[in-house]
């Protein structure tokens, strides 16, 4: 699959289009200028014959266009080699810190699959307190001169994004993440896990470049023991980004939504010389030794999870009406449904069965009414 934006294909066929269209009013002017036949029997050779200069002037701005398009054909190619190169070049610190951690790496055979000349995936599974992992590097768009262009001057980072499902009931259930600041605003109004349990915490131990969004000051201390703290105190690290969370990053739509426990992290890739590779794969391994740290490690103060708890109780009310409500309702129409089936049953009664059947129903429900009344008075 290509990834091409769709401003190139726009750009791509206009060049293809224009081309064409220029070809097009030349060739008429030409049969145009052909087709009446000429008065005149006599053509002087010398006439037709085009000087070379007069050639290229009558051919500019197919050169021109012609010349955008292979431009645009060859930075493709070139392009999607150059990405192809920088993904060999990590796919071995990646692969091997999964192959040391998961039973089942890819499909078995090969750890990267390939998204876009630009998207790389992978996933693993089969490794204690997760379900599996599933990871992102993206790479510039350098097989798509618009998209680089747009990339260069938006300074996008080249990164890994890796997601790690955790075991249910391994760990205890909060929020906690680590951002750039300069993107924390959006962050916090735009994930509903963030939003709903966190706020923002001061602590002057990171990075001020850093901002930390917790619900409880015993997750934030523990989780920062792990050695979190000097990665984040440190200016320049490669991680980007970090959550922990078990609730969902966006606000559910009904009340049987899942509640997963997630371990996120964005690393940067730095530039690929052996050091870099090497603080990668260290920055790799620190997220699935936060994976452990998480299940084993991490044990809250009692009142720490009594109020995770409640807050969790507060933000799902809504769910859990919901959730009632329908079970109310599918139980009403159970019985509506049984009514129905029983009233049908009695139409073809006989007369006499029939008002036998009326005189039963008639004292059941005044059972039923009895019953009501015995209960709303206790
Ligand atoms: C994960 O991989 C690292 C090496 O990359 C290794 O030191 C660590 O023990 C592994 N963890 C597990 C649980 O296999």
């Amino acid at each position: 699959m290509l990834r091409f934006s769709s401003i190139s294909l726009l750009a791509l066929s206009c060049v293809a289009l224009l081309a064409t269209k220029v070809l097009a009013d030349e060739l008429e002017d030409v049969t145009g200028d052909i087709s009446p036949p000429s008065a005149e029997p006599h053509i002087n050779p010398t006439s037709q014959m085009v000087s070379p200069q007069l050639l290229f002037a009558n051919y500019k701005i197919e050169a021109f266009l012609l010349s955008v398009a292979v431009g645009l054909v060859a930075s493709y190619f070139y392009g999607s080699r150059k990405n192809k190169e920088l993904a060999m070049a990590w796919e071995k610190p990646i692969s091997d810190v999964l192959y040391a951690n998961f039973s089942l790496v890819g499909d078995g055979r090969q750890a990267f699959e390939w998204d876009s000349a630009a998207d790389i995936l992978f996933y693993a599974s089969g490794r204690r307190h997760c379900k599996f992992v599933q990871g992102h590097m993206v790479l510039r768009a350098r097989q798509d001169a618009v998209a680089l262009i747009n990339d260069l001057a938006a300074n996008t980072q080249e990164k890994v994004e890796i997601e790690v499902t955790l075991s249910d009931g391994e760990s205890s259930g909060f929020v906690f993440a680590a951002v750039p600041r300069k993107r924390s605003k959006a962050i916090g109004r735009d994930r509903y896990d963030i939003a709903t349990f966190t706020k923002i915490v001061n602590n002057n131990k990171v990075s001020p470049k850093v901002a930390i969004f917790s619900e409880s000051a015993d997750v934030t201390t523990q989780l920062l023991e792990s050695g979190l703290g000097d990665i984040l105190a440190d200016e320049n690290t490669l991680l980007e980004e970090l959550h922990v969370t078990d609730s969902p990053s966006e606000k559910p739509e009904s009340h049987d939504f899942k509640c997963e426990k997630k371990l996120m992290a964005v690393i940067r890739l730095p530039a690929a010389t052996a050091e870099g590779l090497a603080q990668f794969k260290e920055m790799l391994e620190f997220v699935f030794y936060l994976v452990d740290y998480i299940s084993e490690a991490i044990t809250l103060r009692p009142e720490s999870m009594r109020k995770l708890g409640k807050a969790r109780e507060e933000a799902y009310k809504e769910f859990t009406r919901m959730a009632e409500q329908e079970k109310q309702d599918a139980l009403a129409k159970t019985l509506a449904e049984k009514r129905r089936i029983e009233l049908e049953g009695v139409d073809k009664m006989s007369p006499e069965q029939r008002r036998k059947w009326e005189e039963k129903d008639r004292k059941k429900q005044l059972k039923k009414e009895q019953s009501k009344r015995v209960r709303r008075v206790r």
